[in-house]
C-alpha cells in the first residue's frame, strides 16, 4: 500500500537510454520502465530508473518496487530480478494480483534488452 500511495521514481525520463514496455492484454494495463546506464569500471550500471504505469494499484506498487530493486545494479544483476522477487519485496500480493507483478519484471528486462540492442 505504501508503494501504491507513495510511489518511488514515478514519471517519464526524457533522456532515458532505453525504455522497456509491457502490457497485459487481459486487463489493458500498460507499463513503461526508463533506464539510464553508466559505465563504471567496465560494468554497466543502472544509474537512474523511473516508471510510468497506467494500471491497477498492484501494478503501480510493483513498478515502484522494481525501480528500487534495480537502481545502482549492474545490467546482469538487474536481469536476475524475477517476477517473484518483486512480489516478495512487497511482502506478498493477493493471489489474484500476482499476475500484476509480472509486468514490472518483464518491463525492466525489456528495457535492458533494448539498451543492449542499441
Ligand atoms: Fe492489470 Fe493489475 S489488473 S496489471
Amino acid at each position: 500500500m505504501d508503494h501504491f500511495k507513495n510511489p518511488r521514481n514515478m514519471g517519464e525520463m526524457k533522456d532515458a537510454d532505453a525504455i522497456g514496455e509491457n502490457g497485459n492484454p487481459v486487463c489493458g494495463d500498460l507499463m513503461y520502465i526508463y533506464i539510464k546506464v553508466e559505465e563504471n569500471d567496465g560494468k554497466e550500471i543502472i544509474s537512474d530508473i523511473s516508471f510510468q504505469t497506467f494500471g491497477c494499484a498492484a501494478a503501480i506498487a510493483t513498478s515502484s518496487m522494481i525501480t528500487e530493486l534495480a537502481r545502482n545494479k549492474t545490467l546482469e544483476e538487474a536481469l536476475k530480478i524475477t517476477r517473484s522477487d518483486v512480489a516478495v519485496s512487497l511482502d506478498g500480493l493477493p493471489p489474484i494480483k500476482m499476475h500484476c507483478s509480472n509486468l514490472a519484471a518483464d518491463a525492466l528486462h525489456d528495457a535492458i534488452k533494448k539498451y543492449r540492442e542499441k
